[in-house]
């Protein structure tokens, strides 16, 4: 079931979520992270949070839901790279316990077996979650089966022009495949929180929250989870009833 929290901003949407956030920053959790604008306040919010009260990642565990295949970690767009620039540089969180994909590699179809097995090992406590403007989660774009697990897929058209914004906007820089986690590997977190900002998420926040449960919107799962809240500002909400 979805439960909805409706705020007024970007900045709101990011207090809430951090508040959501902090009681799962407890030794043993494990918690999903997601890379583009969306998380950065919230990662911001937790940066700061552990310069202040001294929260501790030391026995914390985090599994990331994706990285652009063929790129080098180093590349400042590696989604690893991301996460040690917003987040990971900024705590103490073990290197060995934050987990980011592989997109490298002669066998990714491995790599993607082998991350799954982790997840199975190490279940996760909180997802946090973005949404693409085609109700894409994860790169999980529409026509993903729902039982999917980790695998490498093909970016869609406007998932390649949306991303083009951290290339220099251009989109034949922007990496074509992904590896992933599949629908059915995030369905298994325990708890889902998915943040949307902006009008260009409204069609998609409605077709996730009000649509049927249809392949054509791969966010449309999350009714079936048991427990997802999702933060929406006045912009994304415009289109529900
Ligand atoms: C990122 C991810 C993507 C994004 C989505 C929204 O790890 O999995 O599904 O969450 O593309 O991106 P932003 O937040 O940049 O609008």
């Amino acid at each position: 079931m979805i439960n909805v929290i409706k705020v007024k901003d970007y900045e709101e949407a990011s207090d809430k979520a951090f508040e959501i956030m902090k009681s799962y920053l407890k030794p043993g959790k494990v918690l999903g992270l997601a890379t583009g604008s969306t998380p950065l306040g919230l990662y911001a919010r937790m940066v700061k949070d552990y310069k202040e009260n001294n929260t501790s990642y030391k026995e914390i565990k985090s599994f990331n839901l994706d990285e652009y295949v063929g790129l080098p970690i180093e590349h400042p767009e590696s989604y690893y790279a991301f996460m040690h620039r917003n987040l990971f540089d900024h705590i103490d969180i073990d290197d060995n316990n934050a987990h980011v994909p592989c997109g490298l590699g002669d066998d990714l179809e491995k790599n993607c077996r082998e991350y799954d097995e982790m997840i199975d090992n190490d279940p996760i406590d909180i997802q946090i979650l973005g949404i693409g403007s085609d109700g894409h989660i994860a790169f999980n774009e529409p026509g993903t089966a729902f039982d999917s697990k980790t695998h490498v897929t093909d970016l869609h058209q406007s998932t390649i022009s949306d991303n083009a914004r951290f290339f220099d906007n251009d989109i034949s820089k922007v990496p074509t495949q992904a590896v992933t986690q599949g629908i059915g590997t995030i369905m298994k977190a325990k708890n889902i929180l998915l943040i949307a900002t902006g009008s260009n998420k409204a069609k998609a926040v409605k077709d996730m929250i009000e649509g049927p449960i249809d392949e054509a919107c791969p966010a449309s799962i999350l009714q079936n989870h048991q427990d997802v809240i999702v933060i929406v500002d006045e912009a994304a909400a415009s289109l529900l009833s």
